[in-house]
């Protein structure tokens, strides 16, 4: 008789060398390697009970039962699980966030590893990082980067078992700090899901993928080196490059509004002024300001200065999945 029930912790991630598009949309293979942190202070909490009476999957969502397209993508998660395990019962999820849904700060990264690893654990397999990596993945690709702890790659491969994420350096590494300001907490328009297969229209798309191998090298290499600057300069050049891939897609994706914009030229003129601080925005309006941890007060300050963002949501880089006991 396997453990029918399991709870997993996972956080979301913030990307400093951003994934968009795939090489593969079903298999969500990305076209490029991705460089992230795990946030620790924002979590998704999910239970995955394997009960033989339930007669489909059931999905609550911070207590609201889901269904149509958000149950399916969950389903699918779940039947990938069922058939690694070699079983047919449906599975009653239950997934708590503590923060704002669709906004921007990926939620479906926390959910997705989370639910990989709860759903493979409650149907008794004892999968290892890099195959529950590859497990989130297929349920979205950003998912891949919460399941190893802190700093972490995700590599761009061709084959399912190659593109993995993994950690090159632990959460205590540097002592890094995102302040997110929250522009809204509406739903996305257009999600990332359809959003990555309108990257190839882009014509863009082609020369940010070719490039990302170097982007990859800085990156990784200035958190090694703890080279605020050079991470700094990097990782807005590649936030903007993802957004010009967005703006120029057919149909086209503008995901900020004016306080993003009027966030990304403060954040420029605080570190003309000395402050550590770069942006880099997901697929939303939100900006994450990334600083140190010493100066997250004086970050906070500016960005309550500027009057136009009401909440604002701090944290420093954080584990991979985890398990616990219920
Ligand atoms: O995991 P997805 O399909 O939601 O894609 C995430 C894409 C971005 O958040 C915009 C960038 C990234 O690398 O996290």
């Amino acid at each position: 008789m396997i453990m029918n029930k399991a709870t997993a912790i996972a956080h979301p991630n913030i990307a400093l060398i951003k994934y968009w598009g795939n090489l593969d949309d079903e298999l969500r293979l990305p076209s490029n390697s991705s460089i992230s942190f795990n946030l620790g202070s924002l979590e998704t909490r999910t239970s995955v009970e394997f009960e033989p009476d339930l007669s489909g999957d059931q999905l609550l969502i911070n207590g609201e039962a889901q269904s149509g397209q958000v149950l399916q993508r969950v389903t699918d998660q779940l039947d990938l699980v069922r058939s690694m395990a070699g079983i047919s019962d449906s599975a009653r999820v239950t997934s708590t966030n503590n923060f704002p849904m669709g906004t921007g700060i990926a939620s479906s990264a926390s959910a997705f590893a989370a639910l990989a690893g709860a759903a493979s654990r409650a149907a008794g397999l004892d999968l290892d990082v890099k195959s529950l990596s590859m497990l989130a993945r297929r349920g979205s690709g950003s998912a891949a980067r919460s399941i190893p702890a802190g700093f972490v790659v995700l590599h761009a491969e061709k084959s399912n078992e190659d593109a993995y994420a993994e950690s090159f350096a632990g959460p205590e590494y540097w002592d890094l700090m995102d302040c997110i300001c929250v522009v809204s907490r509406t739903h996305k328009p257009t999600g990332s899901t359809q959003g990555h297969q309108l990257a190839e229209t882009s014509p863009l798309q082609a020369a940010r993928v070719t490039d990302s191998t170097r982007r990859i090298r800085i990156c990784r290499e200035a958190i090694l080196d703890k080279d605020f600057e050079t991470l700094a300069e990097i990782a807005e050049a590649d936030s903007n490059m993802m957004h010009a891939v967005m703006m120029t897609s057919n149909p086209q994706l503008l995901y900020w509004e004016p306080a993003t914009l009027e966030i990304m030229h403060a954040v420029r003129r605080w570190r003309s002024e000395g402050l550590p601080v770069f942006y880099t925005i997901d697929a939303g309006p939100n900006v994450h300001i990334i600083t140190l941890k010493d100066y997250r007060s004086q970050v906070i300050e500016k960005i309550n200065q500027l009057g136009s963002i009401t909440t604002i949501l701090t944290s420093k880089p954080g584990y991979g999945v985890r398990f616990i006991d219920t």
